[in-house]
C-alpha cells in the first residue's frame, strides 16, 4: 500500500468531511428523498429514479443485454437469465450521499445494507474511505531455478528494461498515467520462482491487459535469466489494489429494537469474536461481507469470481482463515472496518456490452475504479454490520423471512400496492406459507368487492384474522378480513392471538371460548333432515361473523359509549357518517366492525336466495346491535326511572345471546324458508334467549358493574332492593316471576312446532346445564 498517497487521501476526505456532514439540512433532505422509496410502487420508483438521477430507465425493465450480444459473450448460448436489481440506500460516503444499484436473488440483502447504511449515516458521520491504486499484478512462472539468489538478481538488475519491454504492450494504459510500476522475483523453492510484475491499471479490472503484457515479456525474461517460463497469468489476489471502508458510531445513539447502544456494541462483539476463533464461523461472516459486494459487483458488470477468490485469499493469508472485517471500541465510539483487496473495473470487460450497466453508473456518478471499489467496501461492511446485528438482536430468520414473504406473495399473485399489507398480515400471522397469503389475497378480493359496492376508496388496509377449529369436526372455520382503518398506522390482528389489542376489543375469549360456545349452540339448533346440507360452510361462517360482530359492538359501546352508539345509529339507519376519532385501538375496532357488517351482510346477498330469511338474517343483525346500545341505556338510567318496564329492559338485554341469530342461521339449510319457519325460529329463540339470560343472570348478579347489564339486578333496582342488604330472599321470588313468563312462551310456541323439532324447545334447559358445567 502506498502510505503517503493514502494518507493524503484520508487528510483531504477528513477535510470534505467536516465540511459537509455537519450540514444537517443535507442529510435530512437526503433522508427525506428517499426514506421509504421501498415502500413505493415499481413504477413509482422508476419514476422517482428517472426524475432525481435523471437515468433512462427503459433499461431496467429488460435486463439491457440483447440476445445478439449475449450469443457473442459465451460459447453455446441459447438465452440469458434475469436477475432482481434493487438500490442499497442511505450511504454516505467521505460525506457524499450514494444510490447504490445491487443486483443479487437473496431476498433482505438490499434491505439489510440501506437499514445499516442509515444508522451509520445518522449515528455517525457515514463511512470514510480510502484505497491504494489500482495495481495489479502478474505471474511468469520460472522452472528449473537452480540458483534462485543469481535469478533474482539478475531481474533486479534488469528491471528497467523489463518495464520498458512490457510498457510497449500497453502503451495506452502508460498514457493514461498507469503501466508497468515494479518487477520482483519470489523464491518459491523446489526448482520454481515467481517472477512477480506489478501494473497500474488504472481503471480497468486488469485481467486482460496483465495477461497481455505478460505473455509479451515472456521471451526476456527467459532471456535475462536463462530459465524457461512456464504459464503467464495475473494472481486474483491483488494485494496491492487494497481499499478500506471505516464507521465509527456513537455508541449511545446504536440502540436498536428494544436494546441500549451499549448492549447492541457488545452483542456485535461477541459475534465478533466467535468469528476470529472459529473459522466456521469466519466462512459464514465473510459469506455475509460478500452479500453486499458481490451484489454491486453483479449490478456494475464485474468479473465476482475474482473478487470472491481475492477475498477468501486474503481472509486465510496468514494460514489460518479470520474474518475479513473488524469491530472494536475506542472511548465512546463503536468502529467496523473492512480492508479487503479488490480488483473492479469501470471501464472495458462486459460493461460496454450492455447499456443497462452505463445506467448503472450513471447511478453511481461514475467513480473510478478506486472510487468503485470503495463503494463496494462500505455494501460488504454494512451488509456484515446488519447480518450481526440482526443475528444478535432478533435472529436473522425474522427480517429475512419477512421480506422473502414479499416474494411469496407475488407468487400467489397478490398485485404489487398490496404486497406489503400482505406481508405484514403473514408476518403477524407468524406464517410465511403460501396458503396464508392466498389467504390475504382472498379477504383482500372480498374488501375490493364489497368497497366498490359501498363506493369506499382503500387508503392504509390492516387485517383480521379468525380461526377455528370445531370439536367433533374436521372443519376448520376460518375468517381473513382486510379493511380500511382510516389511520396511517395499520395494525393486523389473529384473534387467537390474545394480543392486548385483541383482549381490549373480543375480552380474553379465545379458542376454548369458542369452542364451548359451539358446542351450546349445537345443542339449540335445527337441523333439516335432509343428509346434504349444501352450505353448511356458510351456516357456521355467518354464525361465527355474528358472534364477533356481537362481540365487538358490545365492547366498543364499553370504551366509548357515546361515540360508538353515535355511530352504530348512523350506520344501522344505513345513513352516512364519517368514522369516529379516538385512540387507535378504537379506530381499528370500529373499522373493523363496519366491514365484518358488510362482510355478514355481502354474504347474506350473495349466497341465500329467499328474500324473507336476507330480511330476517339482516333485521336480527341489526336488533342485537341495537339491543346492545339500549340495554346499557336502560341499565344505566334504571335507578332514575321506576317506571320503566322490567319488559322493557327483558326486550334487550336477551339479545346479548343472539340465540333467534343462530336459529335463523340454521335456516338457511332448509329446502324451503317461507315466512311462517321464520316467525317459528323468531320465537324460539326467544325462548332460548330469555331462559339462558334468566340462568346466566341469576348465576352472576353479584358480579354486575356499569359495563355488564344483568336482568336480575335491574329487577333489584327496580324494587329498590339493591341498597337494602336482602337481595338474596327475594330471587326466588325474581325467579318465580320470570319462569312464569318464560313458561307462558313455550306454551305458546309447543303447538306450532312441527313434530320434527318437538323437543326443541326444551333444549336451552340442557344447552344451559352444560353452560355452566363447563363454566367457559
Ligand atoms: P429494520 O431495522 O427493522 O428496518 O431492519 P427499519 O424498518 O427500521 O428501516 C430502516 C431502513 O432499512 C429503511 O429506511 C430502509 O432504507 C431499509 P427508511 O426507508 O424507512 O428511511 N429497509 C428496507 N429497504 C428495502 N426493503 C425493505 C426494507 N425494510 C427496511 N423491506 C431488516 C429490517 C430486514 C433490514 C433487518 O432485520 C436486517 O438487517 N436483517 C438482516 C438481513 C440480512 O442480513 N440478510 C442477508 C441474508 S442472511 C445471510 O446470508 C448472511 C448471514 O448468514 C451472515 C452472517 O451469518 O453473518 C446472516
Amino acid at each position: 500500500m502506498d502510505n503517503r498517497a493514502a494518507q493524503q487521501r484520508i487528510g483531504q476526505i477528513r477535510q470534505q468531511l467536516v465540511q459537509e456532514i455537519d450540514d444537517k439540512d443535507q442529510k435530512q433532505e437526503y433522508a427525506q428523498l428517499w426514506a421509504g422509496f421501498y415502500k413505493k410502487t415499481l413504477q413509482q420508483r422508476l419514476d422517482q429514479l428517472n426524475k432525481i438521477q435523471n437515468v433512462n430507465v427503459e433499461y431496467f425493465k429488460d435486463g439491457g443485454l440483447s440476445l445478439q450480444n449475449a450469443n457473442l459473450m459465451v460459447e453455446n448460448c441459447i438465452g440469458k437469465i434475469g436477475m432482481p436489481l434493487g438500490l442499497g440506500l442511505n450511504f454516505l460516503i467521505n460525506g457524499q450521499y450514494y444510490i447504490i444499484p445491487m443486483a443479487i436473488e437473496e431476498p433482505s440483502v438490499i434491505a439489510a445494507a440501506s437499514a445499516a447504511a442509515k444508522t451509520i449515516a445518522e449515528c455517525g458521520n457515514g463511512f470514510e474511505t480510502y484505497s491504494t491504486r489500482p495495481v495489479m499484478m502478474g505471474q511468469l512462472q520460472l522452472l528449473n531455478v537452480d540458483n534462485q539468489s543469481k535469478a533474482e538478481c539478475l531481474i533486479d538488475s534488469n528491471k528497467i528494461s523489463i518495464i520498458n519491454r512490457g510498457n510497449q504492450a500497453c502503451q495506452n494504459m502508460v498514457k493514461r498515467g498507469g503501466g508497468i510500476e515494479d518487477v520482483k522475483l519470489r523464491q518459491l523453492g523446489d526448482g520454481q520462482a515467481s517472477v512477480d510484475i506489478f501494473i497500474n491499471v488504472c481503471d480497468s479490472m486488469g485481467a486482460n491487459i496483465v495477461n497481455t503484457v505478460l505473455e509479451h515479456l515472456a521471451p526476456l525474461i527467459e532471456e535475462i535469466t536463462g530459465y524457461q517460463v512456464g504459464i503467464k497469468i495475473l494472481t486474483n489476489l491483488c494485494l496491492n489494489r487494497k481499499v478500506t471502508s471505516l464507521f465509527k458510531l456513537n455508541i449511545e445513539k446504536m440502540n436498536y429494537k428494544n436494546y441500549t447502544g451499549q448492549q447492541v456494541a457488545q452483542m456485535i462483539l461477541n459475534a465478533y469474536k466467535f468469528a476470529q476463533l472459529d473459522y466456521f464461523r469466519a466462512v459464514t461472516h465473510n459469506k455475509g461481507i460478500l452479500n453486499g459486494i458481490e451484489a454491486v459487483c453483479n449490478a456494475t458488470g464485474q468479473d465476482g469470481r475474482a473478487v470472491n477468490a481475492s477475498l477468501h485469499g486474503y481472509a486465510s493469508i496468514d494460514g489460518k482463515y479470520k474474518p475479513l472485517s473488524k469491530y472494536y471500541i475506542e472511548g465512546d465510539q463503536f468502529i467496523g472496518e473492512l480492508s479487503i483487496p479488490i480488483s473492479v473495473g469501470t471501464q472495458g470487460g462486459v460493461i460496454s456490452q450492455n447499456p443497462l450497466y452505463q445506467a448503472v453508473f450513471q447511478i453511481l456518478e461514475y467513480p473510478d475504479s478506486q472510487k468503485l471499489a470503495e463503494i463496494m467496501a462500505c455494501v460488504g461492511l454494512a451488509q456484515n454490520f446488519a447480518a450481526l446485528r440482526a443475528l444478535t438482536v432478533e435472529g436473522i430468520q425474522k427480517g429475512h423471512m419477512s421480506l422473502h414473504a414479499k416474494n411469496i406473495a407475488i407468487s400467489v399473485g397478490v398485485p404489487d400496492h398490496q404486497v406489503e399489507d400482505a406481508v405484514l398480515f403473514m408476518k403477524n400471522r407468524g406464517s410465511f406459507r403460501k396458503e396464508t397469503a392466498q389467504e390475504f389475497l382472498k379477504a383482500y378480493h372480498l374488501f375490493q368487492e364489497i368497497a366498490k359496492v359501498k363506493g369506499k376508496k382503500n387508503q392504509s388496509l390492516c387485517t383480521f384474522s379468525a380461526q377455528f377449529q370445531l370439536e367433533g369436526s374436521q372443519e376448520k372455520v376460518e375468517l381473513h378480513v382486510v379493511f380500511d382503518c382510516h389511520s396511517n398506522k395499520r395494525i393486523d390482528v389473529d384473534f387467537l392471538s390474545q394480543s392486548e389489542i385483541s383482549i381490549k376489543l373480543f375480552g380474553t375469549k379465545g379458542h376454548t371460548w369458542f369452542q364451548n360456545l359451539f358446542k351450546i349452540i349445537n345443542i339449540v339448533k335445527i337441523e333439516e333432515q335432509s343428509e346434504n346440507i349444501p352450505k353448511k360452510g356458510l351456516t357456521v361462517k355467518l354464525k361465527v361473523i355474528s358472534i364477533l360482530i356481537n362481540l365487538l359492538s358490545y365492547n366498543l359501546l364499553i370504551i366509548d359509549y357515546d361515540k360508538t352508539r353515535n355511530y352504530l345509529n348512523y350506520v344501522l339507519n344505513q345513513q352516512h357518517i364519517d368514522f369516529p376519532d379516538g385512540e387507535i385501538e378504537f379506530k381499528y375496532g370500529i373499522a373493523l366492525l363496519t366491514e365484518l357488517l358488510h362482510i355478514f351482510e355481502y354474504n347474506i346477498q350473495q349466497f341465500i336466495g329467499e328474500q324473507v330469511l336476507k330480511n330476517a338474517l339482516l333485521n336480527e343483525q341489526n336488533l342485537i346491535i341495537k339491543s346492545h346500545i339500549n340495554s346499557f341505556e336502560f341499565w344505566q338510567k334504571a335507578k332514575l326511572d321506576k317506571e320503566f318496564q322490567i319488559g322493557n329492559f327483558w326486550l334487550y338485554r336477551k339479545k346479548r345471546l343472539s340465540c333467534t341469530m343462530m336459529l335463523l342461521c340454521d335456516c338457511i339449510n332448509f329446502k324451503s324458508i317461507d315466512e311462517k319457519l321464520v316467525e317459528l325460529m323468531k320465537q324460539l329463540g326467544d325462548v332460548y334467549e330469555i331462559e339462558i339470560t334468566l340462568t346466566r343472570d341469576t348465576e352472576k348478579w353479584k358480579d354486575a358493574t356499569l359495563k355488564d347489564p344483568n336482568i336480575y339486578t335491574y329487577w333489584l333496582m327496580q324494587h329498590d332492593q339493591l341498597l337494602q342488604g336482602d337481595r338474596n330472599c327475594v330471587l326466588d321470588q325474581f325467579k318465580n316471576e320470570s319462569s312464569a313468563m318464560l313458561e307462558m312462551k313455550r306454551q305458546r310456541i309447543q303447538p306450532l312446532l312441527p313434530t320434527s323439532m318437538a323437543h326443541l324447545s326444551k333444549q336451552a334447559t340442557t344447552a344451559v346445564s352444560l353452560l355452566y358445567q363447563s363454566r367457559f
